[in-house]
């Protein structure tokens, strides 16, 4: 009931401003969030490598309205990928194109994103593009069609919640895409989108067994904790991660061929469950001042964060 209003409140701007005035609100989001400055994230990727986890780093921001301060944000990546290069933590980066000027204008956010690609190809490294709102979805796939045709160090985020999705998969699946599987964080209507979580977690299931089958025709080459193998599965969603565990046993995939991803501060002990068990686990970490979409985002998935973190606060 909850989820709706939370995230029509993520993209408004009176409540962001608002919201953010409140010191407990930053510090609600410091639970999500690694810090504010590219060294908090780096050390949280140590600590993250020292547990046997590898990282994707995103320097928080989206809807940027004006060519500056979407240069900036590709700027800001460029120097993320040398801090990784040059601390040799593993991990590679996450970004979102409204952050590098979509809604300006999708050549300039094109070049824009390529510039960081080269960069991160230049330095062994791997760029995922996160998948926004079903408003950006078409201009999304064109610019990773594009760039997939250059470049191998590019993979792109697909949403089980969307009825498309699977055409989409499918099609992305045969030109060899790497691909993270997610259930999809914003709001859509049930015109396009499934309203019943039951149905988003039987297609996550179905969409899983699709990538997994991929991994198995395509061994992944080489990756090193910066490049992912083919198949991402992003949740914490045990159910989803079982049903993935059994469908790899029954195809013969070994551990190493996909890899699960978490969210930086959810199901910690789940994360090093699945690495002490052999398998490969990617923990998604932002930082920067942008914090607020993203936490609300986080508000959005579990309403009851909101309760518990109101309640301490009154306890104290
Ligand atoms: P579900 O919501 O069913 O949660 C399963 C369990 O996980 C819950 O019972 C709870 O224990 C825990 N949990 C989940 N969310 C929590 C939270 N916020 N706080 C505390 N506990 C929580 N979305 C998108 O639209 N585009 C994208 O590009 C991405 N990228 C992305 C990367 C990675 C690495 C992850 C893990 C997720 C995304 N997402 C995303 C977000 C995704 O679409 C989805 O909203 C969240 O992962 C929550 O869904 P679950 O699959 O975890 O299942």
């Amino acid at each position: 009931m909850l989820r709706a209003p939370i995230l029509y409140l993520s993209h408004a701007r009176w409540a962001r401003s608002f919201i953010t005035r409140f010191g407990l609100a930053r510090r609600m989001a410091s639970r999500f969030v690694a810090g504010e400055t590219i060294g908090d994230a780096i050390q949280t990727i140590q600590a993250l490598n020292a547990r046997g986890i590898n990282a994707t780093l995103d320097h928080l921001g989206e809807s940027v309205t004006n060519e500056a301060e979407a240069t900036r944000a590709a700027d800001d990546y460029v120097h993320a990928l040398e801090q990784i290069h040059l601390s040799q933590v593993r991990a590679n980066v996450s970004l979102k194109l409204t952050q590098f000027g979509l809604v300006v204008d999708e050549g300039f956010c094109a070049r824009n994103v390529q510039r960081v690609v080269e960069k991160a190809q230049a330095v062994d490294n791997f760029v995922r593009i996160d998948m926004e709102s079903s408003a950006q979805l078409e201009a999304t796939l064109r610019i990773f069609r594009s760039l997939a045709e250059h470049f191998d160090n590019v993979g792109l985020v697909l949403q089980a919640y969307l009825y498309r999705t699977e055409e989409d998969l499918r099609t992305l699946v045969a030109a060899c895409a790497r691909l993270r599987l997610c259930k999809g964080a914003y709001q859509e209507p049930a015109a396009i989108a499934f309203p019943k979580k039951a149905d988003v977690d039987a297609n996550y299931d179905r969409l899983m067994q699709i990538m997994l089958n991929q991994a198995r025709a395509v061994p992944p080459l080489g990756h090193d904790g910066r490049f992912p193998p083919l198949p991402a599965l992003a949740t914490h969603d045990e159910r989803r991660i079982e049903a993935a565990k059994a469908y790899a046993r029954q195809i013969n995939l070994p551990r190493d061929y996909f890899e699960f991803q978490m969210l930086h501060g959810i199901r910690r002990e789940l994360q090093d469950q699945l690495a002490r068990d052999g398998f490969s686990v990617r923990v998604y970490v932002p930082y920067g001042t942008e914090w607020y979409p993203y936490f609300m985002r986080r508000l959005a998935e579990r309403p009851a964060n909101l309760w518990f973190f109101l309640s301490n606060y009154l306890r104290r």
